[in-house]
């Protein structure tokens, strides 16, 4: 009927005009501003065909812009039994332009019906116009082809019924389950939509930019509990004894932050400050272990509030533990979503590491609320618009509602983790293009959200706290209920700087000479926006090299390259056009001033006032570069290390220790010259420096441990052991401390296990047993929890029990523990089973396939086996996670980053290659195979300077 109808009265490219089901037989020819017939002839291949044979009227993967909608009433009855759901909507719609069809998103959504009715027709009641509606699953579009064309500027209201299974996955409305402390397994139903899912669960318009209001209507049984973005405001019973909660309608706001729930949790609740209502829910049988997020989601909102000088806009906000969870939370207005063990505190299992990611979880998702939320990114290019702030803002709100976590001691951290991806030449920059969803998940990586944060920090570092924090302030309420580019940040910064600060002295502030964007830093004019386009559109990280002559300093930048070598032939073609806009600061033996110096061109000289006996740049680490210094540059700061090294700043101290081993893999610096700048660390007193140093000698010995080269890793434990004996012996198995005390133990004490120091073992043997023989019941210290079950775990009665532990614990942090702790076993059957378990979903849940994959990577037993597993079970696993997905991408990274050999190298390529062949080609992939040719060259240079080094030094 369609075909003969394409032929009959049109031509063959024309027939997506006609209506099988309205008008058969009766086409309407040429009526679309967009395609048109002569397009058609000249172009007959370029438009899609439809699931019915008809040709689809759009070809682009983002929506036209005729449409947009406004309000959306969504009724949903998810079934819980048969888990599966109905639903029905109705979007209100304004034509800009005049359209004959209405392109929306949807996916794996069965469509019962759609109908359209204008203003007048809902003034006069009339029935709605049936609307024919075609599918293209490639794009996740349908169109809804209307009999008349729409005309601008008139509100329409589309109606659609649709049905759908609850999904199996982790997106969109998905169902999850848990099991109850009586065994009973219980489920419900959960929706996740970030980046492109909400066209999962109802057919929308999906992209940030079409922000909408949202009245939603759940059906429900009584057993159960419905959740939304808005407080419900009624409950009606309707037939059949259900219920049906209407929730308030939203705020303006983009379809991945809608969301709801159905389950049948408890919470505790409070009110902040400002009288938001804050609840957090778990699972009945994990309600003891809200609390904590209680107090921390009511301070944090408290100093969002404050610190914004914006109210939250809804009156309540939710917190919820979700038994099965993609990602680590997300951030729906009103209604978080958390994975258990970001939310869950457990004062018996929780470790002060678990502690300290729980607050960072609350703090970056209610960040998110103004970041994201109020203040969305146009399009998923500039994600790092909402990653990046939430991570930056994780510092700010944290140091300051628990300045007793010492967060602001880790944020470096959070810098170098990002250095060592944004040092391969497969980074990208910030701001990088995204069309198809797996790309846009691309898009959620170490760049957006860490490289993005570090930016941050250092233009606040530049512009100052004050000034940065009033340009975000100007920029979250200029564009509230909006969307915003980088452009829009950079403006709002410069503006306020602008505004904010006319005297001279200051590092912003204008005058006569310089244009509306325009700051003067010390003489200089900088633009913000040409400064950070340096760093937002051009991938890498800048490496400074400063060389002493004199009084003067020889400045020079390059493009920091980790694994590529200045001789090497492809360095020169690498560097070619780089050039960042660098706010430096140093500090010299002179004063304690901190001296500040633009860099904004490939050389620049700085005259010191006097000789000094050592320069060190990048204060506190603040900065997003690397620091080289030429000549006797380092001699001078392993000197000062040696002599007096509190002299320097703690974080410079540690920046050092970074710089020098990154510079290291860069061919740049010796590694017995690194490592000698380590050995003044038996006097270092800040933990995290100490932590530095340790993180550096425990990654190169399970380097070496994995490609089983004994006589470097058997002097290698034997220095280590030696070189921290008297700081290891220190070690009491309790969580007394401060954070950081208790971040030392954790780590030390799991490195003497891990090295089989005798003492180290002894105790948590004893410890084990004690837990084994009180059948689970002692209190075993949280901090050291994973290191007693790891220990526990090396004997098969060990292993057993906790394997049985694992099933019956109640505790999310506590499971995690003793997954690694099974992760660590010798025997590969034993690990073998693990995976199994971990395929089956049941005992190991799926969620945390990709973490346990990793865990046995790392470890020598169970290296081969993981990544053997992976080639072999590739579309089994592409079965459970999507391509572009998180859990993907760590299963891929966790299983081959660490291979150093050549033939592993030429294995992964292949396996990748056969991958690409079948259509399949991830980001990933390329970081992966630079990652192993760093490594291999680390080797291939380092390890005839570590044999010696040691011979040397034990
Ligand atoms: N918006 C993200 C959740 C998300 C992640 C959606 C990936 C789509 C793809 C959320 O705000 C987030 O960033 N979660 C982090 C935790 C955070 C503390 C770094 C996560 O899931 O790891
Ligand atoms: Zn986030």
């Amino acid at each position: 009927m369609v075909n003969s109808c394409r032929k009959l009265n049109c031509n063959i490219y024309i027939g997506f005009y006609c209506s099988a089901i309205i008008l058969p037989l009766i086409c309407i020819c040429s009526q679309f501003s967009q395609p048109t017939i002569d397009q058609f002839t000249k172009d007959p291949g370029a438009f899609p065909v439809a699931t019915n044979g008809e040709l689809f009227p759009w070809r682009e993967l983002r929506l036209p812009t005729v449409v947009i909608p406004l309000h959306y009433d969504l009724f949903i009855h998810p079934n819980l039994t048969s888990l599966d759901f109905v639903a029905s909507e109705k979007i209100e719609v304004l034509v800009r332009d005049a359209t004959q069809f209405i392109i929306l998103h949807s996916n794996g959504l069965e469509i019962m019906n759609a109908t359209l009715q204008s203003e007048e027709d809902l003034r006069y009641r009339k029935p709605g116009k049936k609307l024919t509606v075609l599918s293209y699953p490639a794009h996740q579009q349908i169109a809804l082809m209307v009999p008349e064309k729409l005309r601008a500027d008139l509100r329409y209201s589309v109606a659609i019924d649709f049905q759908a299974k609850l999904a199996d996955g982790f997106e969109g409305f998905y169902k999850s389950t848990y099991r109850t402390l009586g065994g009973e397994t219980r489920t419900i139903a959960v929706t996740d939509f970030e980046p492109t899912e909400a066209r999962m669960a109802f057919p929308c318009f999906d992209e940030p930019l079409f922000k909408a209001n949202f009245s939603i209507k759940i059906r429900r049984e009584s057993r159960h509990i419905a959740l939304s973005n808005m407080p419900k405001i009624k409950t009606v019973e309707v037939d059949g004894g259900l219920l049906e909660d209407h929730f308030g309608t939203t705020v303006k706001m983009s379809t991945y932050l809608v969301a709801y729930i159905v389950c049948d949790f408890n919470s505790v609740s409070g009110t902040a400050s400002s009288g938001v209502k804050v609840s957090v829910y778990a699972s009945p049988d994990k309600w003891s272990q809200t609390h904590y997020a209680l107090e921390a989601s009511l301070k944090l909102l408290d100093f969002y509030e404050k610190y914004f000088d914006i109210q939250y806009p809804l009156p309540k906000l939710d917190l919820v533990a979700i038994p099965d969870f993609a990602s680590g939370a997300m951030e729906n207005w009103g209604l978080i979503t958390y994975r258990e063990t970001s939310l869950l505190f457990d004062p018996k299992t929780s470790s002060t590491s678990d502690k300290l990611w729980i607050t960072e979880v609350i703090a970056h998702e209610l960040a998110h609320q103004w970041f994201g939320n109020l203040v969305t990114m146009e399009w998923w290019n500039d994600i790092w618009l909402n990653e990046g702030f939430a991570t930056y803002m994780e510092l700010i709100s944290v140091n300051a509602t628990y300045p007793e976590l010492q967060f602001d001691d880790d944020f470096m951290n959070t810098c170098f983790e990002v250095i060592k991806k944004d040092s391969l030449n497969s980074s990208h920059p910030i701001s990088n293009q995204a069309e198809t969803p797996t790309q846009i998940q691309e898009m959620f990586d170490a760049v957006s959200y860490k490289k993005g944060a570090c930016i941050l920090n250092m233009l606040k570092d530049f512009l100052s706290e004050g000034k940065f924090k009033t340009g975000i302030i100007h920029y979250l309420k200029k564009f509230s209920y909006r969307n915003a580019k980088n452009d829009d940040l950079w403006n709002s910064l410069s503006n306020s700087c602008l505004e904010s600060d006319f005297t001279s002295g200051g590092f912003c502030y204008s005058d006569s000479k310089t244009t509306s964007n325009t700051l003067t830093f010390l003489g200089e004019n900088v633009e913000i926006k040409e400064m950070m386009t340096t760093w937002t559109l051009q991938k890498g990280i800048p490496l400074v090299v400063v060389k002493q002559e004199g009084r003067s300093l020889r400045l020079r930048q390059e493009r920091f390259l980790n694994g590529v070598f200045r001789e090497d032939p492809e360095w020169g073609p690498l560097q070619e056009r780089y050039l960042w806009h660098i706010p430096l600061t140093y500090a010299t033996s002179s004063s304690n001033e901190i001296h500040k110096h633009f860099l904004k061109s490939k050389t620049d000289t700085l005259d010191l006032p006097e000789t000094t006996s050592w320069v060190k740049f990048n204060v506190d680490s603040n900065g997003y570069y690397i620091v080289h210094y030429e000549g006797h540059g380092w001699d001078q700061l392993i000197t000062l290390l040696n002599q007096n090294h509190t002299l320097l700043r703690p974080k410079d101290r540690i920046g050092l220790i970074h710089d020098a081993f990154q510079l290291v893999s860069a061919g740049r610096l010796t590694l017995d010259k690194a490592l000698d700048l380590t050995r003044y660390l038996q006097r270092e007193t800040s933990i995290p420096a100490l932590l530095k140093g340790l993180e550096y000698l425990e990654l190169f010995y399970h380097t070496i441990d994995r490609r089983n080269i004994s006589d470097i890793t058997e002097n290698l434990k034997h220095y280590i052991l030696q070189y921290f004996k008297p700081v290891i012996d220190m070690q009491s198995w309790s969580d007394e401390g401060s954070v950081w005390d208790r971040m030392l133990r954790s780590v030390l004490l799991k490195l003497a296990c891990y090295l089989n120091h005798t003492p180290c073992i002894q105790k948590a043997t004893e410890l084990f047993s004690q837990w084994v023989e009180s059948s689970g019941k002692l209190n075993i210290s949280a901090d050291v929890l994973k290191i007693v079950y790891s220990v526990g775990a090396q004997t098969t009665a060990g292993w057993n029990y906790l394997l049985e532990q694992y099933g019956l614990s109640l505790s999310a942090a506590e499971k995690n523990k003793i997954l690694y702790a099974l992760s660590t076993s010798k025997h590969q059957e034993k690990l073998m089973k693990l995976i199994e378990l971990g395929m089956e979903g049941k005992v190991i849940k799926t969620q945390d396939l990709a973490a346990l994959l990793h865990a046995i990577a790392r470890n020598p037993k169970g290296q081969q086996l993981a990544w053997n597993f992976v080639k072999e079970n590739w579309t089994h696993l592409l079965k459970k996670f999507d391509l572009g997905s998180f859990a993907l991408r760590m299963i891929i990274f966790g299983t081959t980053s660490h291979f150093s050999s050549k033939d592993e190298l030429q294995e992964v390529k292949l396996f990748f290659e056969s991958l690409k062949d079948q259509g399949v080609d991830l980001e990933i992939f390329q970081i992966v195979l630079e990652t192993i040719s760093k490594n291999i060259r680390w080797l291939e240079k380092n390890l005839s300077t570590l044999r010696n080094w040691l011979l040397i030094s034990i």
